[in-house]
């Protein structure tokens, strides 16, 4: 069986999550069920960033130890995932004494090959970012990430030497065209960044304690990129007693996160495992950011969206549904209520509740709740509908293996669409005056029914909810076996209805 690794950032542990954290994860989520129900064997990690000063001082100031202060925001982040409906395998935490002690033994194999090495730094911080930043690159002075104040800080610490691996690392973005996706950031990545040449790094510290000691020099903490980046290896087992996991699910086949940690990714990471000798991943994704009605959204900001007061509101389908389809997985995205309330409304409260609740009505009222078995009598409008929904699944391949999902969806509600424009097309209330068009109208509803069974399928990996309601209601079984849904005529023509109240009841919008 051929395996699938995907990753999401670990999240720093200094806040709540949020609705940012969330699409990320949600996309995660999407793509591990849509590879498993193409029979991957898959491996899902998400995790959580605990170390750093960040943690550190707002541990200090709810008057709790660091780590009873992780522990806390962990379980709230896992919390949300469960929420999310993300089921994820792995969920690494950088305070877990595995990963520690794994950190340590790279920190070592690197310094005792020479890659990494003592001197010292002096440059313009950003505290609150924890990140050293370039003159060139600040904001007036102030730091571009948050627009706080930078202090020149001089302080002795370890370095990587990222330069050596400089043209292995090109010569990797050469033959891998893919590796960096989209392909606007690749070209950002090569042109600004590896080109132009690449710093040696600074990855200790000695300005705070909770962290991932250095054992050989206990004054200094490995620094967030020797600690945080390995975890997508160490949580399989890299340097641990049982890297069996390992040695079957690494390289990992994608990850994935938002665009301002794509360099870390793509650069640091890659340096990291050339420099230990071990692959690296096939693809990292970067997307771009949610903003919350035009604004950059985040803990700092105030601003953040709270996902779980959006999901006891719409359902946690219906969050999913939005966050992939609304927004183009690439570029920046704005979240805005009213797009959220249009976007429920036309796509899932009209297209798909209404065809699940007129195709179940209509089989209530006109056959008391049962199709018939009877050979089927073709009207001309079938065929259309049994093509685009057969065809469409090839179509859904095509762009999720791209990460296309807000496509993807698309391409599974023109069938939705079209099948209630079948509707119309067919007036079943027209067949159902006609005792000799009976044979027709059972066929027109067991089309309907077949293309739900089909839609269901596809729409799995983003709304892993909603096939068993239309299951339910159709009594059909609860299969989403993805093959199955590029055949017609799969279902048993008797097929026996229970209506249920409405998947998607539409929302006022002065809500
Ligand atoms: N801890 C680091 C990552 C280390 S990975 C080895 C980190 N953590 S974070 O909590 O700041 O999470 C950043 C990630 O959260 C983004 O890359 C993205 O995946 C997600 N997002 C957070 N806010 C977001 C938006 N407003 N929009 C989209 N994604 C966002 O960076």
């Amino acid at each position: 069986m051929k395996t699938y690794y995907i990753t999401t950032p670990i999240y720093y542990l200094n806040g709540d999550p949020h609705i940012g954290h969330t699409y990320t994860t949600v996309a995660a989520d999407a793509m591990s069920r849509y590879k498993k129900q193409r029979g991957y064997d898959v491996k899902f990690l998400t995790g959580c960033d605990e170390h750093g000063q960040k943690v550190e001082r707002a541990a200090a100031e709810a008057g709790v130890s660091p780590q009873e202060f992780v522990d806390g925001l962990a379980e709230i982040f896992k919390d949300l995932w469960k929420l999310m409906n993300c089921e994820y395998d792995f969920y690494q935490r950088t305070t877990n004494p595995q990963h520690c002690d794994s950190v340590k033994q790279i920190f070592k194999k690197l310094y005792d090959k020479g890659d990494i090495y003592k001197g010292s730094y002096e440059g313009l911080y950003c505290t609150p970012c924890e990140t050293f930043y370039n003159p060139r690159d600040l904001n007036e002075g102030n730091c571009p990430e948050c627009n706080r104040k930078v202090e020149t800080i001089s302080e002795e610490c370890y370095f990587f030497r990222m330069g050596k691996y400089q043209d292995a690392l090109m010569k990797h973005y050469d033959e891998n065209p893919e590796f960096l996706m989209p392909l606007s950031r690749r070209n950002e990545m090569l042109n600004n960044f590896i080109k132009p040449g690449l710093d040696d790094l600074c990855v200790s510290r000695t300005s705070f304690k909770w962290g991932v000691p250095v054992d050989f020099d206990p004054g200094h903490v490995i620094y967030v990129w020797i600690d945080a980046l390995p975890n997508y290896a160490t949580a399989l087992g890299l340097y641990s007693d049982d890297d069996s996991l390992y040695k079957k699910y690494w390289p990992a086949d994608l990850h994935l996160m938002a665009k301002e940690i794509v360099r870390f990714h793509s650069i640091i990471w890659p340096c990291i495992l050339l420099a230990l000798d071990e692959p690296l991943p096939k693809q990292v994704f970067g997307h771009g950011w949610l903003q919350y009605e035009g604004q950059k959204m985040g803990k700092s900001l105030g601003n953040a969206i709270c996902p779980k007061s959006l999901v006891s509101e719409y359902g946690v389908d219906a969050i999913r549904y939005f966050l992939m389809r609304e927004f183009t997985f690439g570029p920046d995205g704005n979240f805005t209520q009213s797009a959220l309330i249009n976007r429920y409304n036309a796509d899932l409260a009209n297209d798909l509740g209404n065809l699940l609740s007129r195709t179940v009505g209509m089989v209530e009222k006109y056959f008391g709740g049962t199709l018939p078995a009877l050979d089927p009598a073709p009207s001309p409008f079938d065929a259309d509908l049994m093509g685009l929904a057969t065809s469409m699944l090839e179509k859904v391949e095509a762009r999720m293996d791209k990460l296309a999902f807000s496509e993807a969806l698309n391409e599974i509600w023109n069938v939705v669409r079209r099948a209630n424009k079948y509707i119309d097309e067919t007036a079943p209330w027209v067949l159902a005056k006609d005792e000799t068009k009976k044979a027709e109208l059972a066929t027109v509803l067991y089309n309907l029914a077949e293309t739900l069974r089909i839609v269901s399928i596809a729409i799995y990996p983003v709304m892993p909810n909603t096939p068993a309601i239309i299951h339910e209601q159709l009594n059909i079984n609860a299969n989403t076996d993805w093959e199955s849904a590029k055949e017609f005529n799969l279902l048993p023509r008797k097929v026996v209805v229970t209506k249920g109240s409405p998947a998607f009841p539409r929302i006022e919008k002065s809500k």
